[in-house]
């Protein structure tokens, strides 16, 4: 069926745009893309089945070629790995499975010669229960780390057990307090029990994380992604939580983390931290990692003068459904409600079940995949992407209990299966291990592995990966979709989103996503705003037919896209 969507609609939403986020000199990060690696599972070198520094090394070339302007490592500091990394024993060394402090400043200049930053990971709010300071803390009432966690001697239950003084739970489920040490109070932790929450109502916890944060700075860190930033506090009288109606995937009473999170100190903590990265010349990056409905309280994350994070994740695509409006919305929100800031969209993650399976259809796949990347690079932001999401890895879930490495997966199954099946190896070519390692690989090589990888795809012309090459060399080659404000057009088409970049110094750009499995026909000859559009000069598009697209109609197949710059 071809529907005839109205035609290009003079600039409805100008008023409520940012007007002036093209005039002031960009920092680097604004536009960039951000390639997330998940180290473990990356590049094995060395054949102990486990990614390694050296392996990612190794792949710069293939990053370069791919585009990125800066990799996020998740931690590889040393640590017990029962979170995989992050429950950190040492802030300023790096992890033996990983490598040394020489190959982490190795990565750093061979990143640097191919024009890639390099972004650490911080772990703020919890420390592993084998870290020294815990060790400490746990000692002895009077030791001087114990004011350093979060201790509590509960309540006594009738049969004189010790019990938890609330009923604050886990986000990895149950109980949130468990018994530890010398005496028998109990400690708070908001993830696994191997992970104690930082107490940072104390001055001394502050400062020993910032030298860990100026550590990883000093030694040519671009800059970090903060993890869990908004469970730093939680509020202090302990009242019981909200719970229920229901269970969750762990079998206890539905939680309400309102009292565990996003307290108001931690943005004064934001703010302290802000200062030491402008201390810093070459304009160091913070991320933040902050999952929130509300765009009101996204937008407070950059804080009200602007002084808090730079970029918090925007994760408002992640639980859609592949439908115009809800896409136009949330990308529309991100423009127009975080106070003129950059939105840092995210699709994909090494928490969440990858975008391929999360958005596909079983049968418009690779379609449905370059729809997502369009809207994902297409638009005003800084874009994340995850390791193996430019060549559509699967989401490869553990099919047996025994076999799961995710601790969650192991309590919550079978509800909750964990974390294992986003973080398989990356799959490099059609090889046994798909090239990850000559080794065991930690985690199975999924059997997909064999016809999607990069030797596949790298010279396809209509592969994924192309598809992504293509949209980040445009973001770096064309201004005004690196730069240009984004105003959505037809914004009550049913089938597309469609939206134009503008800029002064370049010709406008429209893009065009069809988001449903049927054609669509688009007219974008009439721009009131502007006068007429004379012509339209292919950028790229989905399908060949396309090329031959005029302002009168641009015919998008299912899920096909059009990107041309605007001739007036
Ligand atoms: C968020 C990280 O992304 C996740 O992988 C980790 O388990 C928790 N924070 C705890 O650090």
């Amino acid at each position: 069926m071809n529907v005839r969507c109205s035609g290009l609609l003079a600039l409805v939403v100008a008023s409520v745009l940012p007007v002036s986020v093209a005039t002031a000199k960009a920092r680097w990060w604004e536009g960039a893309v951000i390639y997330e690696i998940y180290p473990r599972s990356f590049q094995d070198s060395n054949g102990d089945g486990v990614g390694d520094l050296p392996g990612i090394i190794s792949r710069l070339d293939y990053l370069k070629a791919l585009g990125v302007d800066a990799i996020w490592l998740t931690p590889i500091y040393p640590s017990p790995q029962v979170d995989f990394g992050y429950d950190v024993a040492d802030y300023t060394n790096i992890d033996p499975q990983f490598g040394t402090l020489k190959d982490f400043d190795r990565l750093v200049a061979e990143a640097k010669k191919r024009g890639i930053r390099v972004l650490m990971d911080m772990v703020l709010n919890h420390t592993s229960d084998k870290h020294a300071w815990f060790l400490e803390s746990m000692s002895s009432k009077d030791n001087p780390k114990r004011d350093w966690y979060v201790w509590n001697s509960g309540r006594t239950g009738k049969d004189g057990k010790r019990l938890p003084p609330n009923n604050w739970q886990s986000l990895f489920g149950h109980s949130a307090w468990t018994p530890a040490g010398a005496t028998s109070d109990l400690y708070y932790h908001f993830f696994y029990k191997q992970q104690p929450d930082l107490n940072w109502r104390n001055p001394a916890v502050e400062k020993a994380m910032f030298d860990a944060v100026r550590f990883w700075l000093d030694r040519g860190a671009a800059g970090y992604r903060f993890d869990a930033v908004d469970t730093l506090f939680e509020v202090t009288d302990l009242r019981d939580a909200k719970e229920g109606p229901g269970v969750n995937a762990y079998g206890d009473p539905a939680p309400d983390f309102t009292l565990q999170s996003k307290q108001p100190e931690v943005h004064d903590v934001l703010r302290r931290l802000r200062a030491l990265a402008d201390s810093y010349p070459g304009d160091r990056l913070f991320m933040g990692e902050i999952y929130s409905k509300d765009m009101a309280e996204l937008a407070s994350w950059y804080g009200a003068k602007n002084d808090e994070l730079h970029l918090p994740m925007n994760m408002a695509l992640l639980p859609l459904d592949v439908d115009a409006a809800s896409f136009r919305k949330a990308l529309e929100a991100g423009q127009t409600q975080l106070g003129g800031n950059v939105p840092l969209f995210v699709t994909d993650n090494h928490d969440q079940p990858r975008s391929w399976d999360r958005y596909g259809d079983k049968t418009n796949d690779t379609a449905i995949a370059r729809a997502v990347a369009t809207m994902l690079l297409g638009t005003r932001s800084t874009a994340l992407l995850y390791y193996g999401q430019e060549i559509g890895m699967l989401t490869t879930a553990p099919t047996r209990v025994e076999d799961v490495k995710d601790p969650i997966g192991i309590t919550g199954w079978p509800k909750e299966k964990g974390r294992d099946g986003e973080r398989t190896p990356m799959q490099w070519d059609g090889s046994k291990n798909a090239g990850f390692t000559k080794g065991t690989p930690w985690l199975p090589v999924p059997s997909s592995a064999a016809t999607v990888n990069v030797e596949a795809q790298r010279n396809e012309q209509d592969s994924l990966f192309t598809w992504y090459k293509k949209l980040i060399t445009l973001r770096h080659t064309n201004a005004a979709v690196r730069d240009g404000l984004t105003t959505f057009l037809d914004r009550d088409a049913q089938h597309a989103v469609v939206w134009l970049r503008t800029v002064k110094s370049a010709a406008p750009v429209v893009f065009a996503v069809n988001m449903k499995a049927e054609a669509v026909t688009l007219t974008v000859a009439a721009d009131v705003a502007q006068g007429r559009v004379k012509g339209l000069k292919p950028l790229a598009v989905s399908h060949e037919v396309l090329k031959s697209s005029t302002p009168d109609a641009i015919s998008l197949p299912p899920f096909g896209v059009y990107i041309g710059q605007i001739q007036r």
